[in-house]
C-alpha cells in the first residue's frame, strides 16, 4: 500500500498538541532546509533492555515519520545524518544492521518517494558504502531525480572535514586559480553543491555537538537540541522545532534581521 502525503488535513488531529503547534507555524517563513542529527538510538534500546540494533530499527520508523511530516509541512530539503565516518568504529554487527536497515528502507520507500514527488540525494563518500547498498541508492536516486516537492538528502559515510578535504583536492585537480576561489566557488565543490545551506539543524538526545556534520554549511544555521531520543521523535517534535526557530531573529552577523539580505 502506498499513500500520498497530501496536506496536513487528516494528518493532524484537531484538539491535539500537534494542532496547537500547527496554529503557531508561519507557513510563509518555513525553514527551507532542515538537517537532523539523529541521535539516541542506543540509549533508547538500553532503556528497554534491548540490543542497540533494536534502537536503530525503531529509528528507521522515525525517519519515515520525519520525511512525511517535513513533506506535508512544505519543507524543501531534509538532510539526515544516517551514517558517519566515525560509525565504522562500532561493532561489526551494529554496522551491518545499519546498512541493512538502510537497504530495507530504500526497498520499501522508493515507491513512496516517487509517488510523493520526493527526490533522494546522497552526500558522503560513496566508495566506502557496501556495494549492494550503493547500487540501491543509485537506483532510487535515478528513479526520483526529476522530483520537485522535497529533496531527502542522506548523509552516508559522511564527515564534514573529509568533505572539505575532498573539495580542496578537486579544486587543486581542476587547477582553480587563487583569485577565483571564494565561498561561492568552494561551495560548488562540496557534496552539497547546488543545495541551500541548512536554516535549522535539529539534534536529538540532548548532545550539544556538531559531530563533524555539515561543518561548512552550518556557518549560520540555527541549532535546536531536544532531549527526545531519535526513536521517539515524532511530528510534534518537528513542529516544535519549527515554531522555536521562527521565534528567533537570524542576523547572519549583522545588526538586524538580515535573512533576506543574506540570501539575495
Ligand atoms: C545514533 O544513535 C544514530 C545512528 C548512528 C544512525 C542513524 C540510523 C538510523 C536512524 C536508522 C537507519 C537509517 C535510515 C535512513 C533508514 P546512537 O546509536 O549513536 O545512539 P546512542 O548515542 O544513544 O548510543
Amino acid at each position: 500500500m502506498f499513500f500520498m502525503f497530501d496536506t496536513l488535513e487528516g494528518y493532524i488531529q484537531p484538539g491535539t498538541v500537534e494542532a496547537e503547534l500547527v496554529q503557531q507555524v508561519d507557513f510563509s517563513r518555513l525553514p527551507v532546509h532542515v538537517a537532523i542529527i539523529m541521535d539516541g538510538n542506543g540509549r533508547w534500546a538500553r532503556q528497554r533492555n534491548l540490543p542497540r540494533t533494536e534502537g536503530h530499527k525503531a529509528g528507521s520508523e522515525s525517519v519515515k515519520e520525519a520525511v512525511e511530516a517535513a513533506a506535508r509541512l512544505g519543507i524543501k530539503y531534509l538532510t539526515l545524518y544516517a551514517f558517519s565516518k566515525e560509525n565504522w568504529k562500532r561493532p561489526k554487527d551494529e554496522v551491518n544492521t545499519l546498512w541493512s536497515l538502510l537497504k530495507k528502507y530504500l526497498a520499501e520507500e522508493s515507491k513512496v518517494l516517487l509517488e510523493n514527488d520526493l527526490k533522494l540525494k546522497v552526500i558522503g563518500e560513496r566508495t566506502g558504502i557496501p556495494y549492494l547498498v550503493r547500487r540501491e541508492l543509485a537506483r532510487v536516486e535515478r528513479l526520483t531525480r526529476n522530483n520537485k516537492r522535497m529533496t531527502v538528502i542522506l548523509a552516508l559515510n559522511y564527515g564534514g572535514r573529509q568533505e572539505i578535504l575532498r573539495a580542496i583536492k578537486k579544486m587543486i585537480r581542476r587547477k582553480s586559480r587563487t583569485e577565483e576561489v571564494d565561498e561561492n566557488l568552494f561551495s560548488r565543490y562540496l557534496d552539497t553543491a547546488g543545495l541551500p545551506d541548512p536554516d535549522l539543524l535539529i539534534r536529538t538526545s540532548g548532545e550539544m555537538r556538531l559531530s563533524n556534520f555539515l561543518l561548512w554549511q552550518c556557518a549560520y544555521t540555527e541549532l535546536w537540541v531536544t532531549p527526545v531520543l531519535w526513536p521517539d521523535f515524532r511530528r510534534r517534535d518537528l513542529l516544535q522545532a519549527i515554531v522555536d526557530y521562527q521565534k528567533r531573529e537570524r542576523r547572519f552577523g549583522g545588526l538586524e534581521s538580515a535573512a533576506n539580505n543574506h540570501r539575495s
